[in-house]
């Protein structure tokens, strides 16, 4: 990438200029000469915001695991790509070239395609923090298959609305998932899903902790029993640049989750580029992102970013806790990696636990560190910048969204000065604006704004799987001709964005989105709730909680049995991650006339801040506010 690589501001601000004021000059110059395609396009891009549709490299043709794989194997097989640190120290680690990675892909391809998978199919993937995930993913890229990871965390009723939803032919999973001490049953969990699924399935396992299973007849196989009589050598298929390479769902603030889908080309040249410059990997550079691939940090930089780079990644099994705080920094120590990139929430939990973790942990190889997800504190910030940066790494705050496909705003190390809590400047060929209430755009320094973006960029998420309205709906209709991001940001003097958070109804707690409405669908359909409203309040460790005001049916005599009924409920349908840490009983919520719940006031009263709930005086019960007050938690 060298005329694009970015070591400079002024290099930056010149092909800042240049990717906004020729789009597409730019972007075709980088795309033809950093990545292998078997075609050419015809169009750079193709955009009406007014109707999102939007098509980057238009009729050209590739495969995006000749990028990421094929290609490197030629000029360095025996790199190593992917390094695997089990959840238990005492297991061996593993590590897996280039041309290894490549083998294993194959034969997963393989695998999937005598299972029946074919180009466009669409596969769904419920697997731990494994090697095999990884194979997965790049096996449905390399047969042209539609991959749909579902965070193994999620329950079976939130699994099974996401297989029905993409109405994919087969799953991938594991008999279980190692969690610090704790063993989760994935084969159960799916066929708990698989029970209530309306779309037919087949079902391909993983061993990994050798629990027992019961295996159904012509329904599940076993990977082991498959590996084995499968070639290593699978041709890529030839993909469209706009035939989708995934979806992955992300909370909306309506109950239904939203398949986002991202399309091959676009896809892979951004998150290419960014990963490159934001992180300023170098060849012999050990990176490690600490999310799940289950989420989209995980797929464009554990996956697609680091391996079209050619770089070694590494993908970490387990939790920060387990077997003590330390394991994170005994990690960084064992494989010197170079770029660590984790989220605030996992910051502010290890910085909680004290600096004795911290005591035998050299840290030394460290040169950028990187967070994700949510907004940083400043307490937090500094503390990462002190104690695991030893105030010599840049701090990337990285800003971006699942939709977006690649991070958008971010400093770069030594190019863009870090700020703390700011994610400071737009990337190469974001354009971002705030907007105010009425739609206009405010040009004002130190103003606090909506945050939209004005013209697409490669990795823009191209449509919401099976529902083109709900992706114009939600993303393109609150303002003409520009994409609103949801969240609200600040801008300083200088041009640094710093975001202040969700203006929807859209909660972030540990750095996972989670809509409202799916969680009060969950409540409401306990017999004794009547109706139900979620707030967030903050939250040292996870940013955010969940505080949940919920009016009864009828009288409720023992209290503590229906919150934990509540969370109950909420773990089966969604998962234990959007358990409510408050659940607060009242006869009535606060409604306007129209009969619109008063979220705003819910917040300010979860927050404790009592004093500042504004002019109550147009609600339709103003008298339930003091109640709430008296009795808020
Ligand atoms: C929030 C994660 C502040 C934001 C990649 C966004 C952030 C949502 C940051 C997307 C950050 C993400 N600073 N807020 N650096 N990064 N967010 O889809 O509200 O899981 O809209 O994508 O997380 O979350 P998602």
């Amino acid at each position: 990438m060298n005329n694009y690589t970015i070591d400079s501001n002024k290099k930056y601000l010149e092909l800042y200029n240049s990717s906004t004021q020729s789009p597409e000059k730019f972007w075709d110059k980088l795309a033809s000469n950093n990545f292998v395609w078997n075609k050419k396009w015809s169009k750079v891009v193709d955009w009406d915001f007014k109707k999102a549709k939007i098509s980057w490299f238009k009729d050209a043709k590739l495969n995006i695991t000749v990028n990421c794989l094929d290609r490197h194997v030629i000029k360095n097989p025996q790199k190593t790509a992917i390094i695997f640190e089990p959840n238990n120290p005492n297991e061996k680690h593993k590590s897996y070239s280039y041309s290894e990675l490549l083998v294993e892909v194959c034969k997963m391809a393989n695998v999937l395609k005598s299972m029946g998978v074919k180009k466009g199919d669409r596969v769904c993937i419920y697997l731990p923090m494994i090697p095999e995930l990884a194979f997965s993913v790049l096996a449905c890229a390399r047969i042209g298959a539609i991959h749909s990871v579902v965070f193994a965390g999620f329950s079976s009723n939130a699994l099974a609305t996401r297989i029905d939803d993409c109405e994919s032919s087969l799953i991938i999973t594991s008999d279980g998932s190692y969690r610090g001490d704790k063993i989760l049953n994935l084969k159960q969990i799916v066929d708990d899903a698989l029970e209530i699924c309306e779309t037919k399935q087949k079902v391909l396992v993983v061993k990994r902790t050798n629990e027992s299973m019961n295996l159904k007849h012509e329904r599940d196989y076993l990977l082991n029993d498959l590996i084995d009589s499968v070639n290593d050598v699978c041709e890529p298929e030839i993909m469209d640049a706009e035939d989708p390479l995934f979806i992955l769902y992300t909370s909306g603030s309506t109950g239904k989750p939203k398949g986002m889908v991202h399309t091959c080309a676009g896809y892979m040249v951004y998150t290419s580029y960014t990963f490159k410059n934001i992180f300023q990997y170098q060849p012999e550079d050990v990176y490690w992102c600490t999310a799940d691939i289950g989420w989209i940090t995980g797929h464009s930089y554990i996956l697609y970013g680091p391996l079209s780079n050619g770089a070694t990644t590494l993908m970490f099994e387990g939790v920060p806790s387990y077997p003590d705080f330390s394991r994170f920094w005994q990690i960084v120590d064992k494989y010197k990696v170079n770029q660590f990139y984790t989220a605030p929430t996992a910051i502010r939990g290890l910085a909680k636990q004290g600096d004795d973790f911290l005591k035998d942990a050299s840290l030394k190889s460290l040169k950028v560190l990187g967070t994700v997800g949510e907004p940083i504190n400043e307490e937090a910030w500094e503390w990462y910048d002190n104690n695991i940066g030893k105030n010599k790494c840049p701090i990337v705050d990285t800003w971006w969204q699942t939709e977006t496909g690649g991070i958008l705003i971010s400093s770069i190390p030594n190019v863009i000065p870090d700020k703390p809590t700011f994610a400071t400047k737009p990337f190469i060929g974001i354009q971002p604006i705030l907007i105010d209430d009425s739609g206009d755009e405010l040009n004002e320094a130190n103003i606090v704004g909506k945050l939209c973006i004005k013209y697409p960029w490669p990795s823009i998420a191209r449509t919401i799987w099976g529902n083109h309205e709900r992706y114009i709906n939600t993303y393109f209709s609150a303002y003409d001709n520009m994409y609103f991001t949801g969240d609200g940001a600040f801008k300083d003097d200088e041009g640094n964005f710093r975001i202040t958070g969700r203006v929807d109804d859209v909660i972030i707690v540990s750095g996972h989105n989670l809509g409202t409405a799916p969680i009060e669908d969950a409540i409401n359909e306990h017999k004794k709730v009547a109706e139900s409203a979620i707030v967030g309040f903050p939250h040292d460790i996870k940013g955010n909680a969940l505080y949940g005001f919920v009016t009864s049916k009828d009288e409720i005599n023992d209290e503590k049995l229906i919150r934990k009924e509540i969370n109950n409920l909420i773990s089966n349908k969604i998962g234990p991650i959007a358990k409510l840490d408050k659940i607060q009983f009242t006869s009535g919520l606060p409604k306007t006339r129209s009969g619109k719940i008063m979220r705003r006031i819910l917040r300010k009263i979860a927050s404790k801040q009592y004093d500042d709930l504004g002019d109550i005086s147009t609600l339709l019960n103003p008298e339930i506010v003091q109640e709430i007050k008296d009795n808020s938690i």
